[in-house]
């Protein structure tokens, strides 16, 4: 399964959402950070397993989009990814925006990142209709656009989807499936959900919205998560607890089975 996670400006909080997800997941997953402006993945973890080391320098995503143009297999991103916890393996973004000048077309990645074997969390960053990763959002099985709950943020996304909607459709031959996420504290969460469902549901792109996310505001626990502390205790930090649920939204959403419950039973 491909989510590929994205925002608009004055709405940030992709890699953060997208790094919640990968690590949120009871399955291998690997989270890609395709953010053609550079990316901050790579400086904000303690890697792997929290002990505070850097990832190597190489491979980044433009090794996997490089490769992805010859050798494309299921097994091709995993193996281009740095452990960062048991089950969480990481592509980080290249450094700076002038490093993916050679990258002419990023659909061999996408398509790259489709076939994965492993569950793929891309991290596109801010993303508009002609952005060179739409290859990678029409892929996706389902996007999710990370918003904040504020009246003006909601208002870009909302125009943002009409305008990405029909042109995700037409490279898809189908709607796309998009679930917008807004970042906001726990105890209001119910609430802020209602208000900015109501908000987009006057849009356009109505049809194409599978239900409104949330992701905890919770800056003490992100601190935790790049840091790769996710497992025990820490997995029960907001950010994280309210990353499980999205997942699991994500996944009804583009129509897959619910996780079996440890123990047998239905999720
Ligand atoms: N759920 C959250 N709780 C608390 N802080 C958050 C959350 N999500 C994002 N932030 C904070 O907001 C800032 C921007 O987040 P992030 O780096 O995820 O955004 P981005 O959209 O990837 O931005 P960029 O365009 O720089 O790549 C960071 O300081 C991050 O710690
Ligand atoms: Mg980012």
């Amino acid at each position: 399964m491909l989510i590929a996670v994205c925002c608009d400006r004055g709405a940030p909080g992709s890699t953060t959402t997208a790094l919640a997800l990968g690590v949120s997941t009871p399955e291998p997953a690997v989270v890609v950070e395709v953010d053609p402006y550079g990316g901050d993945l790579a400086l904000r973890c303690a890697a792997p397993g929290g002990r505070g080391e850097a990832f190597p320098p190489t491979p980044t995503v433009l090794t996997l989009a490089s490769e992805a143009r010859t050798m494309l297999s299921p097994g091709l991103v995993t193996s281009k990814a740095h452990e960062f916890t048991e089950s969480t393996r990481i592509v980080p973004g290249h450094f700076s925006a002038e490093q993916a000048a050679g990258v002419k077309t990023w659909a061999p990645l996408a398509q790259a990142l489709r076939d994965s074997a492993s569950r793929v969390v891309a991290d596109l960053g801010r993303i508009h209709s002609s952005s060179p990763t739409i290859p990678v959002a029409a892929a996706a099985d389902v996007v999710v656009m990370v918003t904040r709950p504020e009246v003006g943020a909601v208002m870009h996304l909302k125009d943002r989807l009409e305008r990405l909607a029909p042109v995700l459709a037409n490279i898809r031959n189908a709607p796309p499936v998009i679930v917008p996420v807004v970042v906001t504290p726990k105890r209001i969460a119910g609430g802020v959900v209602d208000e900015v469902s109501q908000m987009l549901a006057p849009s356009n792109a109505a049809g194409v919205i599978a239900g409104v996310g949330w992701i905890a505001f919770d800056p003490d626990g992100v601190e935790l998560m790049y840091g790769a502390k996710v497992g025990g205790k820490d997995a029960k930090i907001p950010v994280l607890r309210s990353a499980v649920v999205l997942n699991e939204q994500l996944n009804q959403a583009v129509g897959v089975r619910a996780y079996p419950a440890p123990g047998g039973g239905a999720a």
